[in-house]
Protein backbone atom coordinates (compact mmCIF):
# COMPACT_ATOMS: atom_id res chain seq x y z
CA UNK A 1 0.00 0.00 0.00
CA UNK A 2 0.90 3.39 -0.76
CA UNK A 3 1.75 6.46 1.36
CA UNK A 4 -1.12 8.59 2.25
CA UNK A 5 -1.29 11.40 0.01
CA UNK A 6 -1.05 14.89 1.88
CA UNK A 7 -4.45 16.53 2.00
CA UNK A 8 -3.29 19.85 1.46
CA UNK A 9 -1.96 18.50 -1.98
CA UNK A 10 -4.93 16.61 -3.22
CA UNK A 11 -5.98 19.37 -5.59
CA UNK A 12 -2.33 19.12 -7.65
CA UNK A 13 -1.29 16.85 -10.32
CA UNK A 14 2.39 15.90 -9.35
CA UNK A 15 4.00 17.45 -12.07
CA UNK A 16 6.71 19.88 -11.70
CA UNK A 17 5.05 22.89 -12.66
CA UNK A 18 3.22 22.41 -9.22
CA UNK A 19 6.03 22.72 -7.27
CA UNK A 20 6.01 26.09 -6.55
CA UNK A 21 1.78 26.68 -6.36
CA UNK A 22 2.01 23.13 -3.15
CA UNK A 23 4.46 25.55 -1.64
CA UNK A 24 2.60 28.17 -1.67
CA UNK A 25 -0.38 25.77 -0.37
CA UNK A 26 1.89 24.75 2.48
CA UNK A 27 3.12 28.21 3.52
CA UNK A 28 -1.01 29.48 3.45
CA UNK A 29 -1.53 26.94 6.09
CA UNK A 30 1.57 26.34 8.54
CA UNK A 31 2.59 30.40 7.71
CA UNK A 32 6.38 28.63 6.38
CA UNK A 33 7.62 25.79 4.91
CA UNK A 34 8.43 23.01 7.58
CA UNK A 35 10.79 20.84 6.79
CA UNK A 36 8.98 17.33 6.84
CA UNK A 37 6.87 18.97 3.86
CA UNK A 38 9.71 19.21 1.69
CA UNK A 39 9.82 15.50 2.43
CA UNK A 40 6.30 14.73 1.57
CA UNK A 41 5.79 16.81 -1.40
CA UNK A 42 9.23 15.22 -3.12
CA UNK A 43 7.08 11.71 -2.21
CA UNK A 44 4.03 13.28 -3.59
CA UNK A 45 6.06 14.36 -6.79
CA UNK A 46 8.30 11.18 -7.08
CA UNK A 47 11.40 13.43 -7.20
CA UNK A 48 14.44 14.02 -4.97
CA UNK A 49 13.97 16.53 -1.83
CA UNK A 50 16.81 18.67 -2.86
CA UNK A 51 14.99 19.92 -5.92
CA UNK A 52 12.09 20.85 -3.89
CA UNK A 53 14.96 22.66 -1.73
CA UNK A 54 16.01 23.67 -4.63
CA UNK A 55 12.66 26.00 -6.10
CA UNK A 56 12.19 26.57 -2.39
CA UNK A 57 14.80 28.85 -1.60
CA UNK A 58 15.59 30.12 -4.81
CA UNK A 59 12.31 32.54 -4.24
CA UNK A 60 12.17 34.80 -2.15
CA UNK A 61 8.69 34.28 -0.90
CA UNK A 62 9.30 30.79 0.95
CA UNK A 63 9.88 30.94 4.40
CA UNK A 64 11.61 28.40 6.30
CA UNK A 65 10.77 29.42 10.11
CA UNK A 66 7.59 29.55 11.76
CA UNK A 67 6.77 33.40 12.23
CA UNK A 68 4.77 35.61 14.73
CA UNK A 69 1.28 35.97 15.20
CA UNK A 70 1.42 39.15 12.94
CA UNK A 71 3.37 39.51 10.15
CA UNK A 72 4.68 43.07 9.09
CA UNK A 73 6.15 43.24 5.79
CA UNK A 74 7.96 46.62 5.09
CA UNK A 75 8.32 47.31 1.82
CA UNK A 76 11.76 48.18 -0.31
CA UNK A 77 11.12 48.53 -3.46
CA UNK A 78 12.21 51.47 -5.30
CA UNK A 79 9.81 53.72 -4.61
CA UNK A 80 9.02 53.31 -1.55
CA UNK A 81 12.51 53.42 -0.26
CA UNK A 82 13.13 56.86 -2.07
CA UNK A 83 9.61 58.03 0.16
CA UNK A 84 11.44 56.77 3.59
CA UNK A 85 10.56 53.09 4.00
CA UNK A 86 13.93 52.88 5.73
CA UNK A 87 12.68 55.00 8.13
CA UNK A 88 9.79 52.95 8.61
CA UNK A 89 11.63 49.77 9.15
CA UNK A 90 13.39 51.29 11.52
CA UNK A 91 10.44 52.56 13.45
CA UNK A 92 9.17 49.09 13.45
CA UNK A 93 12.10 47.58 13.89
CA UNK A 94 12.89 49.98 17.36
CA UNK A 95 8.95 49.72 18.42
CA UNK A 96 9.54 45.83 18.69
CA UNK A 97 13.00 46.06 20.10
CA UNK A 98 14.24 43.83 16.85
CA UNK A 99 17.76 44.28 15.42
CA UNK A 100 16.42 43.63 12.08
CA UNK A 101 14.06 41.66 10.56
CA UNK A 102 12.86 38.33 12.34
CA UNK A 103 10.52 37.53 15.01
CA UNK A 104 9.95 38.86 18.75
CA UNK A 105 10.55 36.94 21.52
CA UNK A 106 6.67 36.75 23.03
CA UNK A 107 6.26 35.37 19.28
CA UNK A 108 3.56 38.15 18.27
CA UNK A 109 5.54 39.81 15.43
CA UNK A 110 7.45 38.99 12.41
CA UNK A 111 8.96 42.08 10.75
CA UNK A 112 10.41 41.56 7.26
CA UNK A 113 10.81 43.44 3.84
CA UNK A 114 10.02 42.53 0.63
CA UNK A 115 10.48 43.95 -2.96
CA UNK A 116 7.90 46.22 -4.07
CA UNK A 117 4.29 45.03 -3.62
CA UNK A 118 2.77 46.77 -6.97
CA UNK A 119 1.22 49.64 -5.10
CA UNK A 120 4.27 52.34 -5.23
CA UNK A 121 1.57 54.73 -5.74
CA UNK A 122 0.88 54.76 -2.06
CA UNK A 123 4.93 54.29 -1.29
CA UNK A 124 6.40 53.82 1.67
CA UNK A 125 4.24 50.97 2.01
CA UNK A 126 3.53 47.97 4.62
CA UNK A 127 1.63 45.52 4.55
CA UNK A 128 0.10 43.70 8.20
CA UNK A 129 -1.26 40.30 7.35
CA UNK A 130 -3.13 40.79 4.12
CA UNK A 131 -3.85 44.38 5.10
CA UNK A 132 -1.83 47.23 2.80
CA UNK A 133 -1.02 50.81 5.21
CA UNK A 134 0.61 53.22 2.30
CA UNK A 135 1.38 57.13 2.99
CA UNK A 136 3.29 56.12 6.15
CA UNK A 137 4.69 58.35 8.56
CA UNK A 138 6.57 56.70 11.92
CA UNK A 139 3.74 58.14 13.62
CA UNK A 140 1.16 55.88 11.82
CA UNK A 141 3.39 53.04 12.95
CA UNK A 142 3.51 53.98 16.50
CA UNK A 143 -0.56 53.97 16.45
CA UNK A 144 -0.87 50.80 13.96
CA UNK A 145 1.04 48.88 16.23
CA UNK A 146 -0.16 50.62 19.62
CA UNK A 147 -3.70 49.67 17.48
CA UNK A 148 -2.59 45.62 17.03
CA UNK A 149 -1.56 45.51 20.66
CA UNK A 150 -4.86 46.62 22.17
CA UNK A 151 -6.48 43.56 19.58
CA UNK A 152 -3.61 41.12 20.85
CA UNK A 153 -5.10 41.75 24.57
CA UNK A 154 -8.48 41.69 23.89
S1 LIG B 1 8.12 50.09 -4.34
FE1 LIG B 1 6.91 49.71 -2.58
S2 LIG B 1 5.00 49.20 -3.42
FE2 LIG B 1 6.24 49.47 -5.16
Amino acid sequence: MGKAVEPLFSQFEPKRENIIPILQVVQEEYTYIPEQMMGKIADFMHIPESDIYGVATFYAQFRFEPTGDNILSVCRGTACHVRGAPGIFDEVTDLLNLESEGTTADGKYTVETVACIGCCALAPVMTINEEVHGNLTKKDVRNLLEGKEKLNEK
